[in-house]
């Protein structure tokens, strides 16, 4: 307790500030600033941040009520008492308990932020961008004090100066509503759980073997066909008796293009890029089910029913695969503006290929002397008209052995091998290694035991994650093409959206700060700061954690 004019108030005590992911400078002082309980007044001294109020207003808005809830789907929410006052736009400066303001001076996404008793709150940003994840690291703050405070009590900040930056310009998350689907409102809550961690990349997976997720008007069987499987494996792939559930799956499960111009706005008013990933020539069965003429032998083809790498992809040989991939492109580049375009490589037997006609005339052709060639003629021909519309490919990290042009971003997953093979060869790099960043991974080292729900495998806990560093093994050259950091979520095994938050949570924190913060501290030291600031948060907005490092288990 500290005395203020008179009264006493909680205040958060000096050094108390916690925050994910770590600035990379912080300095507290004894002073104390107290804000409103009812309402707190936000200025936007340039005209470009005006949005980031309503934004920001509507994101800290309070969803749930406190409590602990025992969901259908087997999970916990826990939602804390933290009240905070709502947000509301002054409109002149000298009313405003929080100033937002653009500073020139300082980098897109770098911003600084000051808690004084002469200006109580003013964040500055190089951009929109730097002044949201100065709000970000706000809201942390503002979400410790009520905590601290008590609900509907004043709010009293410690005196504080910030100035923070991001080390990587791509920190990233992937989705995947293709195994099981989401709603746009489940991606959008997915979105505003990115904005807490200071992610600014989503990366939308949107096609696979076991169902077409988008719209494509010029191809109206992806989704009246390719979204739906007959039924699905019970249980895990390895679990050979458990056998499948006999029920339809899918039926509907797409967005549209008024779903997809939804999303995009969502996010960008949130500063986050969204990439679609179109995958090919591997996990294309929906397509194939939808149009059989795009595979070696025909078809008939069913829609994946179960997990795994299917042998049967797109054909290479025929003109017409490359027809359909082009339009299925443009339209993708007609709804999404991003630089990259992500398409997928990964997984790709080349059985298929061996057989067919089509395939062995295309290699004796181009002069291919392998299957694996024949994938890279397919992925060089996509790149160069990806290229001559003005975007970029990001390829997961088969491409290498396809044989990769030096402009193709190379996303390294299995492990970072592939990511270290491609930075020194002089390709750009996201770094998503499955050994620590794949979030379908168990969370404990007996997961049975622990009761987690079923996983795909592996153990990648939180301290696992946040040991990553994505520069092991490069030197000075070769660091600069490492661009990010992204956590892979597949959904094989992932029902709701419950349960993608219990995978997530608190691993994203570990993802935000290793992306975020050039310089690292302790492991010990990260988990008491998410324990005292991202547990809260995911409190205060009633999203699923899991518990198990918050229980000591590993
Ligand atoms: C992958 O996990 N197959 C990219
Ligand atoms: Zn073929």
């Amino acid at each position: 307790m500290i005395a203020v004019s008179g009264t006493a108030v909680s205040v958060l005590s000096l050094g108390a500030v916690n925050i994910v992911p770590m600035p990379a400078e912080m300095k507290e002082n004894r002073a104390v600033v107290q804000l409103p309980s009812d309402k707190l007044k936000v200025y936007a001294a340039d005209p470009a941040l005006e949005p980031l109020v309503d934004v920001w207003a509507e994101f800290l808005g309070k969803p749930y009520r406190p409590g602990t809830e025992k969901l259908s789907t087997g999970f916990t929410r826990i939602v804390s008492e933290t009240v905070l006052p709502k947000i509301r736009e002054a409109r002149d400066m000298s009313a405003a308990d929080i100033r937002l303001d653009i500073d020139r001076s300082l980098a897109e996404e770098e911003y600084v932020l000051t808690i004084s008793p002469e200006e109580k709150v003013v964040i500055s940003g190089g951009t929109a961008k730097g002044v949201w994840w100065g709000m970000q690291t706000l809201s942390q703050i503002l979400v410790q004090s009520a905590a601290s405070a008590g609900d509907g009590k004043p709010l009293s900040l410690p005196g504080l100066y910030v100035r923070d930056k991001p080390h990587f310009s791509y920190r990233g998350a992937h989705f995947d509503p293709c195994r099981h689907f989401f709603t746009v409102d489940e991606l959008k809550t997915f979105i505003d759980i990115m904005a807490l961690h200071k992610l600014n990349t989503l990366h939308w997976h949107l096609t696979d073997d076991q169902g077409w997720r988008i719209e494509i008007e010029k191809y109206p069987l992806l989704t009246k066909v390719g979204t739906v499987r007959k039924e699905t494996k019970v249980g895990h792939i390895n679990d050979k008796e458990a056998g499948y559930d006999g029920i339809p799956y899918g039926k509907g499960c797409y967005y549209t293009k008024k779903d997809v111009r939804e999303v995009l706005e969502y996010a960008s008013a949130r500063q986050i890029t969204v990439i679609p990933e179109i995958e090919m020539p591997g996990h294309a069965v929906a397509a194939l089910t939808s149009y059989p003429w795009l595979g070696c032998t025909g078809g008939p083809y069913e829609v994946w029913t179960t997990w795994g790498v299917s042998e049967d992809v797109f054909c290479i040989g025929k003109e017409t695969t490359f027809d359909f991939l082009e339009d299925v492109l443009d339209e993708i580049c007609e709804m999404f503006p991003s630089e990259y375009i992500h398409i997928g490589g990964d997984e790709c037997p080349s059985v298929r290929w061996k057989d067919c006609p089509d395939c062995r005339k295309r290699m004796q052709e181009e002069g291919l002397e392998s299957e694996r060639q024949l994938q890279g003629y397919l992925l060089h021909r996509i790149e160069k008209y990806l290229n001559d519309k003005g975007r970029k490919i990001i390829g997961w990290d088969e491409i290498l052995e396809a044989g990769v042009t030096p402009t193709a971003t190379v996303m390294s997953w299995r492990g970072p091998e592939g990511g270290i093979a491609a930075a020194k060869q002089g390709n750009d790099v996201i770094m998503a290694p499955n050994i620590y960043f794949y979030l379908d991974y168990y969370q404990t080292a007996d997961p049975k035991a622990n009761g987690e729900p079923l996983g795909i495998g592996g153990y990648v806990p939180l301290e696992k994650c946040y040991s990553f560093d994505p520069y092991d093994r490069l030197n000075e050259n070769t660091k600069k093409h490492i661009k990010g950091i992204q956590a892979n979520t597949w959904s094989e095994y992932i029902a709701s959206f419950d349960h993608y938050q219990h995978m997530d949570l608190p691993r994203f924190s570990a993802l935000s700060e290793v992306a975020w913060s050039e310089d690292k501290t302790s492991y010990e030291d990260f988990l008491s700061r998410v324990t005292a600031s991202m547990k809260p948060m995911y409190e205060y907005f009633g999203y699923i954690y899991a518990p198990y490092v918050f229980e000591g288990i590993k």
